[in-house]
């Protein structure tokens, strides 16, 4: 298990996470209504969160091509839907349904 740590629009919530998950799911099943447009398919970038302390892992191409189209993002600017938690982390997550009136998406599959 690991501990993530996510910023969001209300403040900071903190909880565990059983290694390997998707880092995605593990906000949505602990009530953080973030994004995810695509469904986990790194196409939307909706999910994106910013890496503020931990190991977010290797980015894949998919993920690397897709947010080298978003000129605007800071540089640890990372997927939520292509990180398997493997490490404590601590997030700050950009979009979430409460803030911009959005349907989250499809969840995506484990
Ligand atoms: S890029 Fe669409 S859900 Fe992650």
């Amino acid at each position: 298990m690991s501990t993530i740590t996510a910023e969001i629009a209300t403040g900071s919530t903190t909880f565990e996470c059983e290694d390997g998950r998707k880092l995605v799911l593990c906000l949505e099943d602990n009530g953080v209504d973030i994004l995810h447009r695509c469904g986990g398919n790194a196409r939307c970038t909706t999910c994106r969160v910013e890496v503020i302390s931990g190991e977010a892992g290797e980015m894949g191409e998919a993920e690397r091509n897709i947010l080298a189209t978003k000129g605007d993002l800071a540089p640890n600017t990372r997927l939520s839907c292509q990180i398997r938690i493997a490490s404590d982390m601590h997030i700050k997550v950009l979009n979430q349904a409460s803030t911009t009136g959005m349907d989250p998406g499809t969840r995506p599959e484990e």
